[in-house]
Parts: structure tokens; sequence; C-alpha cells
């Protein structure tokens, strides 16, 4: 009579040992398959200025959704001019892109400095590095390489000319450009008033209702570009002409 039950007590103890070592392994296998690393190495300058609820960071995303599924900020204490080095481990397949981005508390995307296809690095074991040399992360940083280098400057710049309406949006022109000068396509208009964004000629063509006001519809080429977090962008064109003195 005694063997049956211990027969069946072994089993059953053996049962669930199986099932315990099964969980235990499969856990393992999927950390190691989420370890896509990426390695970010940059010489940074601007990154005190930043208000705190916003991060310059490294950050993850699934396309659709402006919302980082992980994210590593840069240290906002980094003096001007420092090189710094950010790792973003354990990147799952859900995620298709690793950007430097500004990102406030929510891991909201505001605007993208640079970004790594995540898609094209397969599930490689080998950490991919994103170089990107010496970055401005200024709020006027991240407009340059955010907004003007991804939308602007194939028509604004570049080529050796000025560009479209004598604007040029190019890095080291785009500043004097703007601030405080004349519109040449809009009688009395100012293409961006020192601390007055509403005043601005900039802000209005970006704004919703300012698709007419010039000859090419500004509005749309912005919503073309930026899906995700066009309000995002516009907050904070808006938010660099405030800081601007007057
Ligand atoms: C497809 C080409 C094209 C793109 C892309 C483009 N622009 Fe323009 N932009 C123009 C043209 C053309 C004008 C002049 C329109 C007119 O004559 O009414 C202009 C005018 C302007 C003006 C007014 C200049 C003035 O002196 O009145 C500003 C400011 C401006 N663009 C900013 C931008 C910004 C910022 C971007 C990127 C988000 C951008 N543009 C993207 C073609 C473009």
């Amino acid at each position: 009579m005694k063997h049956p039950i211990i027969c069946i007590l072994a089993l059953l103890a053996l049962l669930m040992a199986a099932c315990d070592s099964g969980d235990i392994e499969e856990q393992a296998v999927t950390t190691t398959d989420k370890g896509r690393v990426v390695k970010l190495t940059a010489t940074v300058s601007g990154i005190g200025a930043w208000d705190k609820k916003y991060s310059v960071s490294l950050a993850g995303f699934t396309t659709g959704d402006n919302y980082a599924q992980v994210v590593r900020a840069l240290p906002n204490t980094t003096t001007d001019g420092t090189a710094v080095e950010v790792v973003l481990s354990n990147i799952g397949d859900d995620i298709n892109t690793v950007e430097l981005a500004i990102t406030n508390r929510l891991r909201e995307r505001i605007i993208t400095l640079a970004s790594v296809n995540m898609d094209d690095a397969g599930d490689t074991k080998d950490t991919i590095r994103m170089e990107l040399g010496t970055v401005d992360v200024s709020t006027f940083g991240a407009l340059q390489f955010g907004l003007f280098d991804r939308a602007c400057i194939q028509c604004h710049g570049g080529n050796g000319g000025a560009g479209a309406a004598g604007l040029n949006l190019t890095a080291g022109h785009a500043y004097a450009s703007l601030v405080d000068v004349p519109s040449t396509r809009k009688e009395g208009a100012v293409r961006v008033v020192s601390g007055n964004a509403q005043e601005s000629l900039l802000h209005q063509i970006m704004a919703e209702g300012g698709e007419n006001l010039l000859h090419v519809n500004h509005t749309e080429i912005l919503s073309n570009q930026f899906k995700e977090n066009l309000n995002e962008v516009r907050q904070l064109i808006d938010d660099w002409i405030g800081t601007l003195q007057n």
C-alpha cells in the first residue's frame, strides 16, 4: 500500500522540480534576448541650461508611441565640452529607434537630435555605438539638429546659396538669420522677435492657422515631419523664442 503513494509523491516532486527549473531557464533566456545595448559617446555643451522638467536622454522608442520604453538621462551637471558616455541596455525587440532626445518627466519625446534604427541592427549581441562628436544640446542646438537640419535646410540653405526667402537655416547661420531679422516676404513682419513668440513670423507659420501666411504651407511641412510630437516641437520653438532677451 505504501509504494504507490510514495511513488505518486515522488512523481509530483519530480514534476514540480521540472516545472520550476523550466521557469528559471525561460526567464534567463528572456533576459539575454532583451540584451541589445547602445552606447552613446559625445562631447556635449548646453545641458545645464534646461529646465529641470526636461532631460537630455538616450531613449528607446516604439514606432507610433511618443513615450520612451527605456530611457537614461545624461547627467545634467555635465560641464560644457566634457565627453560623456551613456549606455542603454535591455533594449527589447519592441524598440524601433534609440534616440538622443529631449524628454520630459513622463518620458515623452519633445524632439530628437540623433537616432539609431534598431531594426537595421537586428538582434546583434555587439554593443551598438552612437558616436556623435561635439553636440550642442541646448534648446537652440536641439532645434538645429532636430528641426532645421531635418525639415528645413533642403530649402533654406546649403548649396552655397542663402536659400529660400534669403533665409539660411544651416548650422552656424540659423540664429543670425532669424533673430530680430525682418521678413523678406511679409511687410512689417519679423522672423523671430526676441522674447515674443506670438509676434514672430516663425511661430505664426508653424502654428495652426498659419497655412496661408506665405506661399509655402509651413504648417504642413512641420506636421508631415513630426507626426508624434508636433505640439511638443511647436512648444519648444516658443520656449526658445521666450528665452531670448529683447
Ligand atoms: C519646400 C521648401 C521649404 C521648406 C522645406 C521650408 N521652407 Fe520656409 N520658406 C520656403 C519658401 C519658398 C519661403 C518664401 C515663401 C513666400 O515667398 O511666401 C519660405 C519662407 C520661410 C520663412 C519666412 C522668411 C521671411 O523672410 O519672410 C520662414 C521663417 C521659414 N520659411 C522657415 C522655415 C522653417 C523653420 C522650415 C523648417 C521647418 C522651413 N521654412 C521649411 C520654402 C521652404
